[in-house]
């Protein structure tokens, strides 16, 4: 990590309280720059640091939002405009999991998935956009490898994600021109509740325990999004061979690759 590229600078995280963006805001509050978080609680480094219990660098402010609610995005867009006029990184995090093959998937798991992962980060980068244009800003989004291709058991999830990619794409290739960056950010299964709190077929809480395999810690993946961020060349970055995997095979050969799918995840739609 370049310290110095992120020092002075105004970061606004979505999920700060729990998991990647957590160890996101974590990683931030040692360096002197100012970190602004926006979820629904608020995380605990900012409730000790508020009481001087924690010892940090960074000015930090949490924001409560909402993410599916319009309404709450807004007022935050305005509560954060208080705080600053200028955005140089917004990491759009916060997102929700969703578990159901696609025949015993109601709507409303669909758009509960979509409003807190896909509508949630649209409208706010939209809202935050003219703030992060001033400082030719960088926008961030943690979507994940099953955002790479369809995968079973996850239709509501993936296709939440794989829709935020092509805003990002559209967005990098009209916005590029005044300075602006984007970056998908794909990783692999990480330890954190994202399973506990996700949804099940019909859209209620998930309440799944941790995925049992392989799996990255919520602070590796917060220091390879913010390489991510350093590097200007950043456009859709995975962290290992699953990733590199999905991202490769959908186009040289996907009748393989949703063989091995099927093998692999047999369990998880069945
Ligand atoms: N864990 C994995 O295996 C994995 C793999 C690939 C990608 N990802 C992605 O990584 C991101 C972070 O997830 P995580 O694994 O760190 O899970 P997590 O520990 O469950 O954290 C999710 C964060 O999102 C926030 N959030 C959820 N719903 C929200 C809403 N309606 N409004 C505002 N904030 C909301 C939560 O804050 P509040 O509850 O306080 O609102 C929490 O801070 C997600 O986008 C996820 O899709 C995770």
């Amino acid at each position: 990590m370049h310290v110095d590229a992120w020092r002075g600078k105004t970061v606004v995280i979505t999920g700060g309280s729990s998991g990647i963006g957590e160890s996101l805001l974590g990683i931030l509050s040692k360096i002197p720059c100012r970190v602004i978080n926006l979820s629904r609680s608020k995380p605990d480094l900012i409730a000790k640091a508020e009481k001087k219990l924690a010892q940090v660098s960074a000015d930090l402010f949490h924001i409560p939002v909402d993410l599916s609610s319009e309404k709450e995005i807004n007022k935050a867009a305005s509560k954060l405009a208080k705080i600053t006029d200028g955005v140089d990184v917004l990491f759009n995090n916060a997102g929700i999991t969703a578990h159901s093959r696609l025949d015993q998937t109601q709507m409303e798991a669909f758009r509960k998935a979509f409003e807190v992962n896909f509508f949630g980060p649209v409208l706010l980068t939209l809202r935050l956009l003219p703030y992060i244009k001033k400082k030719k800003g960088v926008v961030v989004v943690t979507s994940t490898v099953s955002g790479l291709y369809g995968i079973p058991g996850r239709s509501a999830y993936s296709s939440s994600k794989a829709a935020l990619h092509a805003v990002m794409e559209s967005a990098r290739i009209e916005l590029g021109e005044d300075g602006l960056r984007f970056v998908i950010f794909c990783p692999p299964y990480t330890k954190t509740n994202l399973r506990a709190n996700g949804l099940d077929g019909d859209g209620n809480r998930l309440g799944e325990s941790h995925f049992q395999g392989k799996s990255k810690s919520p602070e590796e993946v917060a220091r390879r999004m913010i390489r991510a961020v350093e590097d200007p060349n950043s456009r859709l970055v995975v962290m290992d061979k699953s990733g590199f995997f999905l991202k490769w095979m959908r186009n040289i050969s996907p009748s393989f690759l949703e063989k091995v799918l099927f093998q692999k995840l047999y369990k998880d739609f069945h």
